[in-house]
């Protein structure tokens, strides 16, 4: 068994203010992973990065990098970390390629190594165009791009990503998945916080679900959606206003009642998502259940899906992580 690059046992901050930010969290990576918490605004994943970057001290609890105690010695871990924090920290009136160089020159790389290095880091990140202009003017992209850039200069043994995608458009989320899948296969052990679901589910070899403070799961995004055992039916209702809808979910609700494969109605903005096993199989019968009483229930879209990591949230929190369209399911109509 090798030891692990990041090691965290039971790690608290409290603010100042009195504010339970982690609440005892327990986690280890191992060399070459590509690790993932995924929780809602306020989880607590800026706070749990921050204490592992040495910049901010925990109320108490062990965390460790590459070995080092992050408490005991945060010069050595800096030095093993590359860092990139939610909001980018550059220098917006420095080039791109002064920005890499500042950077490498803070971790002492040598002069000519550091001309090399920020060559290929530029090409690597689809920057060497735009390297002599000044940061500022960059797009929300190429800023996430160029702050990666800079994280990487000293080739860290451990890369520490606070929502490296969050604010970007499809398109240039789907180009970091591809660059930070390119890092990870080179080696370079990684922590990353998102609170997309297809972010960790597509990047992640294992993901914490991470909710108030605490891990409320983790493992392999397959095995936690396997964990479900059950698919998504999703129905969409027509109502007019609140109340019809709130009538027509408890209609589903009573009409589906000792339905066998059922495991869980969850009321939503759009109508209603069934928890159902074999949803293929059950289908037939969930309609003819559902059409038992004339207009009590008046489904104008439905789709079926493969548990998501929203599932998987929802099953351990009873809430959904899900935060924007993109990650909304696409109902089919009829
Ligand atoms: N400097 C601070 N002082 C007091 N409370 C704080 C401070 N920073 C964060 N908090 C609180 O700690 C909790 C966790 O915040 P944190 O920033 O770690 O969450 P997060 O999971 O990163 O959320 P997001 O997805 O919005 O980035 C929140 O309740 C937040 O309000
Ligand atoms: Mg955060």
């Amino acid at each position: 068994m090798t030891s692990p690059v990041i090691e965290v046992q039971d790690l608290t901050k409290v603010y100042s203010g009195g504010t339970r930010a982690v609440d005892g969290i327990t986690f280890s990576i191992q060399p070459g992973e590509l690790f993932g918490f995924l929780g809602p605004n306020g989880a607590g994943k800026t706070t749990t990065i921050r204490v592992l970057a040495t910049l901010l001290r925990a109320t108490s609890g062990i965390a460790r990098v590459a070995g080092l105690d992050v408490g005991t010695h945060p010069a050595d871990v800096r030095r093993r970390l590359g860092l990139a924090m939610q909001t980018p920290t550059l220098d917006t009136f420095a080039t791109g390629r002064e920005n890499i160089e500042l950077i490498g020159r803070m971790h002492r790389v040598p002069a000519a190594e550091l001309k090399r290095r920020t060559d290929e880091l530029l090409e690597l990140m689809g920057l060497a165009q735009v390297a002599r202009k000044m940061a500022g003017t960059y797009s929300g992209g190429m800023r996430r791009r160029l702050d990666l850039a800079c994280a990487l200069v000293h080739r860290p043994e451990v890369l520490i990503l606070d929502e490296p995608t969050e604010g970007l458009d499809p398109q240039s989320r789907i180009a970091l998945w591809g660059e930070l899948e390119r890092i990870s296969k080179d080696g370079t052990t990684m922590l990353l916080t998102t609170h997309y679901m297809e972010e960790a589910d597509r990047l992640c070899n294992r993901v914490a679900i991470i909710d108030n403070g605490r891990i409320v799961v983790d493992g392999s995004p397959a095995q936690l959606k396997a964990g479900i055992g059950a698919d998504t039916v999703t129905l969409q209702l027509d109502a007019h206003g609140p109340e019809d809808l709130a009538r027509q979910q408890t209609n589903v609700r009573d009409q589906l009642h000792g339905f066998e494969p059922l495991e869980a109605v969850t009321p939503e903005s759009f109508g209603v998502s069934l928890s159902i096993r074999g949803a293929g199989r059950a289908l037939p019968d969930l309609m003819r259940s559902l059409d038992r009483n004339g207009d009590g229930v008046r489904i104008v879209g439905l789709a079926v899906s493969q548990p998501t990591l929203d599932d998987v949230f929802l099953k351990y929190t009873g809430r959904r992580i899900r935060t924007e369209a993109a990650d909304q399911p696409i109902i089919l109509g009829w």
